[in-house]
């Protein structure tokens, strides 16, 4: 538990330009593309692996507080299909939150199976990799699932890396643990992707309204201004 501080009203002066003050967020900043996912997921008789395709857009939000905790942060949306396919392989939206008073990372993640985690971990503020966790059963960084998930699929911890590359990309690997009736070791449903940028972030409205433009400089490249549009990677390249 952590210790309840005297004053739990009193909201701090927030940044207005997010983009500055995402921490180690600032390299997931942007539209990204992925074309080599991996994916191991549970099946009748074993393990499917398949590979997938990924377009992950992640936009600064306005700073949020709680009383005296300042949250900056990114809204994302991931959207999955298989190679060649349109209909959805995976989709999931939330946001990923940076407290700089306490260098911690929050991730909130909600997937269309009925089933949400909050995960968390701490880094500094220029760390170019991080971690995240959440555990089955907490009240604080937890998951929730629907009954038949819970009965059957038995999410009992999620863990996510991080990891921001040197020419721009940025990687995750992700593992959601579940338990299932149908066999006795737990099951290791295991993600991973490399992102490329393909349009850069749009300012958060307060600091548009306040004609700043974007600063927060993420790996490999300069500042970028309002309407930015710096040619990318051609598709080839992702290869
Ligand atoms: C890149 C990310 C992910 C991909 C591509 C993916 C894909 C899949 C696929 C293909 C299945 C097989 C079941 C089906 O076809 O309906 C599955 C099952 C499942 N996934 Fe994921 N998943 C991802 C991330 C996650 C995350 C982050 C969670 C939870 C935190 C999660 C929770 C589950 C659960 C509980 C099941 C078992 C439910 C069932 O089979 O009915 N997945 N996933």
């Amino acid at each position: 538990m952590t210790e309840a501080p005297v004053d739990i009203y009193t909201e701090p002066d927030g940044e207005p330009d997010t983009l500055a003050n995402l921490g180690p967020l600032r390299a997931l900043a942007g539209v990204w593309e992925g074309r080599k996912g991996a994916d191991q997921h549970p099946v009748e008789d074993g393990t499917e692996r398949d590979t997938f395709l990924e377009r992950y857009d992640a936009q600064p939000i306005d700073f949020q507080t709680n009383g005296p905790q300042l949250f900056y942060g990114l809204r994302y949306h991931t959207h999955i299909v298989r190679p060649g396919e349109v209909a959805m392989f995976h989709d999931q939206v939330g946001y990923w939150l940076w407290e700089p008073a306490t260098h911690t990372v929050v991730l909130t993640l909600a997937i269309p199976r009925g089933q949400v985690a909050l995960a968390a971990g701490r880094c500094d503020a220029d760390a170019t990799a991080f971690e995240v966790t959440a555990t089955r059963g907490a009240t604080t960084y937890g998951i929730a699932s629907n009954p038949f998930l819970d009965d059957n699929f038995t999410t009992t911890d999620f863990r996510m890396t991080v990891t921001a590359n040197p020419d721009g990309t940025w990687s995750y690997q992700q593992n959601t643990r579940m338990r299932m009736p149908d066999r006795s070791a737990v099951f290791d449903h295991t993600d991973r992707n490399t992102l490329h940028l393909v349009a850069p972030p749009t300012p958060n409205p307060l600091a548009l309204a306040q004609g700043l433009t974007a600063s927060g400089g993420g790996p490999g490249e300069g500042s970028l201004t309002i309407g930015d549009l710096r040619s990318t990677a051609p598709v080839e390249e992702w290869q």
